[in-house]
Formats: structure tokens, sequence, C-alpha cells
């Protein structure tokens, strides 16, 4: 068995920046948890010891400081797996109750459990809350979104969409966006604003877009498998030249990156044809179920607000991301919402976010579904939240269990915010 690590790099040259570039776009064996973007942004690396071993001396020549971030991913993840069997056993035995309808917040789940979740909410709200398929995966999944909003208050409504888990890896997010979904249902009797936000809009929610790459996740302490990014589309297969006087070798990859799929610069800056990369942008735009039914969904209902959830770095973004300093009209409005809505979400445990263009606080991509949103489907706000933890914690996306809550409780305190923005539109 190898030995995963992840590496901290701190380029502080623009030559140092490229070299990292050029390993990010050209090989595969690389994971970046955090890839390159300019001069003083850090860059996270997870990779196998024999890579490693041949990385380090390549960053040594370049002068290119690095300190170990995690030394061993497998144990972190193997140690994190206990204490989710210790945490389980104790809840079982305080037999908790969360309303009306069981289900614990605090950890992470299998789709499994999160569909039952959503279908006793449907059961036991009927007059709030429906669910329906919106789709069905590569692997025959079907990807439920749920409907809240008060069936008995007539007239037109503004919708608010709402997704988490377009990243495999990126656990925090079905978990936080399940916790919305909680609080709209659950609260509507204790908390005048909620049912202002149930009454007045329809929430659409997909807490888990990406159920075949998040359960492959699941599936394995293996970090290539655990820290899964993509779906898990069909292999596609790709000639390589192996160098003079040898035959080209042909290797074949499964997944596409979703948040590179939609139609928006595709296949531009930041994405790659490779379907081995972790960035895989898929043969054309659209071509993933998922993708398309994010797509169908969203033009045919009326969407004034598109909310997208990811890990991690603590970042606020509203369009447009596919190059730096590119943005809407009405930037002083998403702007001005981002700051409220970080703001709020500060209020609560003094989290601090950046707020500003995915280009612009993290790295220009193309083909980003909170970029499509606005640019192609005209929605007025549209936000991709980057959660929990920031880029000077350790653990990155194999956040702790007890981290859920929160992180859910701030971000819910932003998407309030943004939702009474919504509320307000003439
Ligand atoms: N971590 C996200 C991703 O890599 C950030 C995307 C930001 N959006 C953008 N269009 N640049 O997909
Ligand atoms: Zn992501």
């Amino acid at each position: 068995m190898r030995r995963y690590s992840v590496l901290r790099l701190q380029p502080k040259e623009q030559d140092q920046i490229d070299f990292l570039h050029n390993v990010y776009m050209n090989d595969v064996k690389f994971d970046f948890w955090k890839s390159p973007s300019e001069v003083g942004k850090e860059v996270h690396v997870m990779l196998p010891d024999d890579v490693e071993a041949k990385f380090l001396p390549l960053l040594d020549a370049r002068n290119i400081t690095h300190s170990v971030m995690i030394a061993d991913v497998k144990k972190v993840i193997e140690e994190q797996q206990q204490k989710r069997i210790k945490l389980r056993k104790q809840v079982r035995m305080r037999d908790w109750r969360e309303g009306k309808v069981q289900f614990n917040l605090a950890q992470y789940h299998s789709f499994a459990d999160v569909i039952n979740y959503l279908n006793a909410l449907a059961v036991t709200y009927p007059d709030r809350v429906s669910v329906q398929p919106i789709g069905t995966t590569h692997e025959g999944r079907q990807i439920p979104l749920i409907k809240i909003t008060n069936k008995r208050s007539v007239g037109q409504k503004r919708g608010i969409w709402v997704d988490g888990g377009i990243h495999a890896r990126e656990w925090v997010s079905p978990s936080t966006v399940l916790y919305f979904i909680h609080q709209l249902v659950t609260q509507y009797d204790r908390d005048a604003q909620i049912r202002g936000f149930v009454d007045s809009l329809e929430w659409y929610i997909v807490p888990l877009l990406n159920p075949d790459g998040y359960e492959y996740s699941r599936s394995s302490n293996d970090p290539e498998i655990r820290l899964w990014r993509k779906n898990r589309s069909p292999a596609k297969c790709i000639q390589q030249s192996s160098g003079l006087f040898q035959p080209p070798t042909t290797t074949c990859c499964q997944g596409v990156d979703l948040n590179r799929n939609f139609d928006w610069f595709f296949g531009q800056v930041g994405s790659s044809t490779d379907p081995c990369s972790e960035i895989y942008q898929g043969e054309f735009a659209f071509s993933e179920p998922e993708t398309s039914a994010v797509r169908d969904f969203v033009q045919r209902h009326r969407i004034s607000t598109f909310l997208t959830f990811h890990s991690y770095s603590q970042i606020l973004m509203y369009p447009f991301g596919h190059q730096v300093r590119t943005y809407s009209n009405d930037l002083n409005d998403l702007r001005s919402t981002a700051l409220l809505a970080s703001q709020a979400l500060r209020s609560v445990y003094n989290t601090q976010y950046k707020v500003g263009t995915g280009a612009d606080t993290l790295y220009p991509a193309s083909g980003g579904s909170e970029d499509w949103a606005k640019g192609k489907a005209h929605v007025k706000y549209s936000f991709l939240f980057e959660l929990r933890p920031e880029e000077q914690v350790w653990d990155g996306f194999l956040l702790a269990e007890n981290q859920i809550l929160p992180t859910a409780r701030e971000t819910w305190e932003a998407v309030k915010v943004i939702a009474q923005q919504t509320l307000s539109l003439p």
C-alpha cells in the first residue's frame, strides 16, 4: 500500500507558479486540493510517497517553500472513521429526536439515509414539502430534489435553487444543505422569518447532486477513493506517447468534473480534456446527467437565486469565475449582498470569509455552475460558497464531523440574508 501525504506549498515567484501549474495541468498523479493560481496563494497537493520522493528535490531546486500538511492521509481517514463509529454508538444510546423525523444532522450520511430523510419529511409535512427526482445518474441513482413552499399560499413566487455535493469528497456540503432543509421545515411554526421564506418563496433544494461520486468516496478508506471529486461517468481512454521508439500507451479513466461541464466558456481556462484529470471537463457542455438535470430544472422554473455549496477555503463567490476581473453588470448588487451575507456568517462564530469572484479569490475555472446560472440562465443572485475549513487548517476535505453543525449554523445565517434580499426584489 502506498502512503499518501498532503504538502503545503508557498510559491513566491511567478516561475514557481508556472512550474506548479504545469504539473497541475499535465500530471494526473498529483491531486491538487488547492491548485496553483498566483503569487502569495498557497497550494495544497496530495501525492503518493513514490511521487513525493521525486517531487521534493524538484521543489527544492526551484526554492519552493513546502511543509507537510498531512503526513499520512489514510491514517487520518481511518481515525475519523473510528470516531464516527464511536459517535454512532453514543447517539443510538441517547435516542435523539429532531422534530418529528429522526435524523442526526451532526454526522455524515449515506445517500440511502438522505433519501429516507427527505421522504420522511415529505410524508410528515405534506402541506409544505414534496420530493421529486430531477435526473438519473450513470449508475442509476435518482437525484432527489426537495421542494419546500407553503402549498396553500398562492400567486407567483420567486424560486431559490440550492445544491450541495456536486464534488464528491466535499462531504460538509451536503450536510450543510441538509441543515437548511431541516431549518426551513421544522422552524416554520416557531420563526416568523422562516415562515415568510416558506410562504413567499419556492425552495428547490438538491442536497446531493453527485450521489455516484459521493457513494464512491464513502466506499473505501483508500485516499484515491475517499478524495474522489468527479462523478462516475464510464471510462474514456486516450492514447499517450511514452517517448521516442516506444509504442503509445492507452489510459482510461472514469469521471467528469461536473463543475467544469456547464455551458459557460466550456473547455477554456482551468479545465482539462484529459479524462484522467481531476478537472476533466467532459465531452461537451452538459454531457453529464447531473449537470443536464440542473440545466433542465433551472430553465423550467422561475429561479431568482442560485446557491451552490463546495468546500474548502471559506470564500463566498459571485460571478464570473472563468477569468480574472470579469463581472456582471449588477456587480454592486451581488457584491453588497455577498458582503452582508458574510457579515451575518461571521457574527455566529467569528468565521472569516473572503468575498469575490472565483477567479479573483481562488483560480479561474470555466464551465462552472454559478457562472452559467448568472450568464446563461439569468438568475439575479448567483453565489458559490466554499465552506470550512480555511486554508491554514490542516484537514481540508477531511473535515471532522464535529465541525458539521457549526459550519451549517453559520452558513444558514448567510443564506437567510440572501433569501431576504430575494424576497425584497421588485
Ligand atoms: N472549487 C471550485 C471548483 O474548482 C471553485 C470554482 C469557482 N468557480 C469558478 N467558476 N471559478 O470547481
Ligand atoms: Zn468543489
